[in-house]
This record gives structure tokens, sequence and C-alpha cells, in this order.
């Protein structure tokens, strides 16, 4: 797979949400949307990618494990995309101290979390930043491949969502819809800060529904 010049993953964009579009009842809020025969196709696919990737807002808001537990396999390698570094030592996603998340920073980030955090376990790729002081998506994928990752699930949260589309770096979405209204937190509108709308507009081809349980999921692949 080619990204900007490098080799990169395969990328898988997932989310649940409500019918409105929201992904959670209200910004920085944990909000439980799948239901449990959705949610076992979440961890399915988890199982089916080398890495999983969140932004740091996701890890401060629902602190998620990122394991598979709801199917069978193998969990995927956590990574977060956390410029600043401030991701907590103590946070789910380092597991019983066995797994080796990859926290995704930016040059220039305090010395004293990279040390506390690959004190934890992380390891810390820091990459140099964007105007915003965020490192590049795209030198971003080029890093996880070096680090060996062929298939990466992105699974959130709002802003992040919405970057990895803005810059054309999906290759699928699964996107799980649930029977319910929230008049939250939507991803794609209004555009998260720094992201222009138009970017963010798209069709999906090849696209498939499904039914699992009450909910429907959708998949295909993005193209403007
Ligand atoms: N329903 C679902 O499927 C689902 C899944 C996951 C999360 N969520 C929800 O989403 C919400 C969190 O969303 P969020 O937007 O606050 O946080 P987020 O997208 O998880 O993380 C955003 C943060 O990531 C960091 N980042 C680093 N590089 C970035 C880049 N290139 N582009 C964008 N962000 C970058 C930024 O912080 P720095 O500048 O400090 O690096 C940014 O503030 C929560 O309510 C959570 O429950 C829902």
């Amino acid at each position: 797979m080619s990204g900007s010049g490098g080799e990169r993953p395969f990328v898988t964009l997932t989310w649940a949400q409500a019918l409105d579009g929201s992904i959670a009842s209200a910004p920085g809020t944990r909000t439980a949307i799948s239901g449990p025969e959705s949610l076992a196709l979440t961890h399915r696919l988890r199982a089916a990618h080398d890495a999983i990737l969140v932004g740091v807002g996701t890890v401060l808001a629902d602190d998620p494990s990122l394991t598979v537990r709801y199917a069978e396999g193998v969990d995927p390698r956590p990574v977060v995309l956390d410029a600043r570094l401030r991701t907590p030592g103590s946070a789910r996603l380092f597991g019983d101290g066995t797994r080796s998340p990859i926290i995704v920073g930016a040059v220039g980030a305090d010395r004293g979390a990279e040390a506390a955090l690959e004190a934890s376990g992380a390891r810390i790729l820091l990459l140099e930043p964007d105007p915003d002081g965020r490192p590049h998506l795209a030198d971003c994928l080029e890093a996880l491949y070096a680090e060996g990752v062929r298939r990466l699930m992105v699974e959130g949260g709002a802003s992040v969502l919405a970057a990895f589309l803005a810059e054309d770096l999906a290759d699928e979405l699964v996107v799980t819809v649930a029977p319910r209204i929230l008049a939250g937190l939507n991803p794609f509108h209004p555009a998260p800060a720094g992201i222009d709308a138009a970017r963010l507009a798209r069709s999906l081809v090849d696209a498939r529904w499904e039914r699992h349980g009450d909910d429907m999921v959708l998949r295909g692949r993005p193209r403007r």
C-alpha cells in the first residue's frame, strides 16, 4: 500500500453511531452504542488487524482496553495518536504490562512524559509536527509500517476519524448503525477544528449492509 511516497498499512476506519450520526452522547463521554452482535463483529475485526489506533481524546474519555474479548483471536497492538504524550501510564491499553502500546507523539514533546510512558512499557515514536503541532498522519502510517503493522484498524474518536477521512487515508469503512438517536457528538458535522468540511464529503463504493442483531453494519470503500 502506498502512502505519501512510502509504504503504509491497509487502513480500516470503523465506528459505531446512532441514527443521527452521533458517536457519543456528548463530547468526552463514553457511550455504549453497539448491541452484542455488532460488538462481536467489531472484536472479530480487531482480531483481523495487527494494530488498533485511537486518539488520545478517546483514551482520556473512555480508557478503552482495545482487546479482543467478544470473539476469538489475538489482541492487536494498541496505538495512540498523542502529540503531547498525555496518555496516562495507568491507561487500560497497557494491559497487565505484557502489551507495548505505540504512542505517536510530536518531536518536542515533554521528555519526562516520554520517559514515564517508556517505563510503563510504551514504544514512543516522535514525528515532525504539522502547523497544529500534531504528527502528519501519512508519516504516522509509514512509521507504523516500519514497526511491522500491515493492517491498521482506526477506531476513533471524532477528530481522528475525520482526520483520516479528510486526508484520504482510509481504505475501508466499517460502520455500525444502531437504532437510536443520541443527539450528541458527530465526528463530521460540524467538522472538527482544523478540518475543511469539503474534504469530508464521500460516497462509499461496493457498499454492503449486513444486519447484526438490532444494528446494521455498513462496509464499503470511501471515494470522493
Ligand atoms: N462510537 C464510537 O465508535 C467511538 C469510538 C471511539 C471514540 N468515541 C468517542 O469519541 C470521543 C472522543 O473523540 P475526540 O475527538 O475528543 O478525541 P480523539 O479523536 O480520540 O482524539 C483527538 C486527539 O488526538 C490527538 N491527535 C494527534 N494527532 C492527531 C491528528 N493528526 N488528527 C487528529 N487528532 C490528533 C489530538 O490531541 P493532541 O493534539 O494532544 O495530540 C486530538 O485532540 C469520545 O466521546 C469517545 O467516546 C466513539
